[in-house]
């Protein structure tokens, strides 16, 4: 087994160079909890997180694989675990300007085959949406590897080394290759990724913290491949793409309250609670294959709760109110959909590859096909909030 030494078991190590891993925001993820004392024990044991919120980057891999049944596939996940960070320092060292990063997660069934209890408090298997002639699928995902670099060959020969890794003891479910278009616009011709989280609003955003304390400094991830009619988007009005949309094609600036429609894409997904907006960190990318006319957005979106990219998806879905749903659901269909559980680097630095599951939890399993009201109400509190504000720890997100 390759070792995790050297770099203080952080995946994409400073010190090599090739990572932002030292950036302020992980930094801040460490001070914050460690300034809490209901867990400053647990801060003790925690250390850094995955680069869940660097900068976003020209190129992508999305790789969702499944794990084949038996026990030998369960030890070869095990033990790619510990070594992915120097799989990632090997690759990443020969183009150091290239800033290569691979984040790791775990769909819950996996979780529960690899790890047992204790689990993520909110970890679950997606669940579709149904709403009229659209439909969230909930697509098969034991592990997601997201894997990013300045260039599109590093991205690749991690892959490569992270599939030869896992030969025979997984499937892969889904695999695309993505890439930052013009003007880091999408497919569609507007620019996406502006209205990110940055510096502390994206650490606070995405990395779980008192709310559960065990796993402080994970996160979770819901993706969704979307397909696109483009044709039938390039025959709209650049003003009814607008519209759609919510801000300017051109300008990228934010239509004015008295223009955009309540439907529009930027309202639908702007979530508040008490007067706070609930911001998430997206790394959207395009993919397509000209010479057999498909186009896509890979959707990926992290959140510290999954309930908050959940309500979005029910407001693009279903709408708010019901009905006043999202147009570019009428241009682009989701093909696949997952969530998965982000833990620290140091929790995968520190598996074993012959650890017991400790404890079955199949209790906690979600049903995948909720529908969707019974999902959506079942996600909020009483109050009908998300409840996000009352899983925050008050020193260090207030
Ligand atoms: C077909 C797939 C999608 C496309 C092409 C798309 C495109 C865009 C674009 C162009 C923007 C405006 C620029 C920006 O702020 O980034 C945007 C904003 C946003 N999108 Fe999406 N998006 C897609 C799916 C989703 C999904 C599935 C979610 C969440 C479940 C989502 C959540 C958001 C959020 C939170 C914003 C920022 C809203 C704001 O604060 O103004 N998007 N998206």
């Amino acid at each position: 087994m390759l070792s995790p030494e050297h770099c203080g078991h952080v995946i994409g190590c400073s010190q090599s160079g090739y990572s932002s891993f030292d950036d302020n925001s992980s930094r801040q993820v460490s001070t914050e909890m460690a300034s809490s004392p209901l867990t400053a024990q647990a801060s003790a044991a925690l250390t850094l997180p995955q680069l869940v919120s660097s900068p976003l980057t020209k190129a992508a891999i999305f790789l969702v694989v499944t794990m084949n049944p038996g026990d030998e596939p369960r030890a070869k996940v095990l033990s790619l675990c510990p070594d992915l960070s120097a799989l990632l320092r090997a690759v990443g060292f020969r183009a150091l300007d290239g800033a290569l990063s691979c984040i790791m997660g775990f769909g819950s069934d996996a979780w529960d085959r690899l790890f047992g209890l204790p689990r993520p408090a909110e970890l679950h298997s997606f669940r579709e949406i149904r709403s009229g002639p659209r439909h969230a699928v909930s697509t098969a995902g034991d592990l997601i590897f997201h894997i990013r670099a300045k260039r599109m060959d590093l991205c690749f020969e991690l892959a490569t080394q992270i599939m030869a890794r896992l030969t025979d003891a997984v499937s892969t479910a889904d695999e695309v290759h993505g890439f930052r278009y013009f003007d880091e616009r999408d497919v569609l011709g507007f620019v996406d990724g502006t209205e990110n989280p940055a510096g502390s609003a994206a650490t606070d955003a995405v990395f779980i913290g008192d709310e559960d304390p065990g796993f402080a400094g994970g996160s979770y991830v819901i993706v969704q491949k979307y397909l696109h009619n483009l044709e039938a988007w390039n025959n709209l009005s650049t003003e009814a793409q607008e519209k759609i949309i919510g801000r300017s094609k051109i300008s990228d600036i934010e239509l004015d309250d008295t223009v955009k429609p309540t439907s529009a894409h930027n309202a639908l997904t702007v979530i508040e609670e008490n007067g706070r907006e609930l911001k998430i960190v997206r790394d959207n990318m395009t993919f397509g294959y000209p010479g057999r006319g498909e186009f896509g957005t890979y959707f990926i979106g992290y959140s510290r709760s999954p309930r908050i990219i959940e309500q979005m998806l029910n407001n693009m879905f279903i709408g708010r109110p019901p009905g006043n749903y999202d147009r570019i659901l009428d241009f682009s269909t989701p093909v696949t959909g997952s969530l998965f559980f982000i833990p620290t680097s140091t929790f995968l630095d520190g598996i074993s590859p012959d650890q017991p599951a400790l404890a079955s939890a199949a209790q906690n399993l979600a049903p995948i096909s909720a529908p969707a009201e019974i999902a959506a109400t079942s996600t909020a509190t009483r109050d009908g909030s998300l409840g996000i504000g009352s899983l925050k720890g008050e020193d260090s997100h207030e």
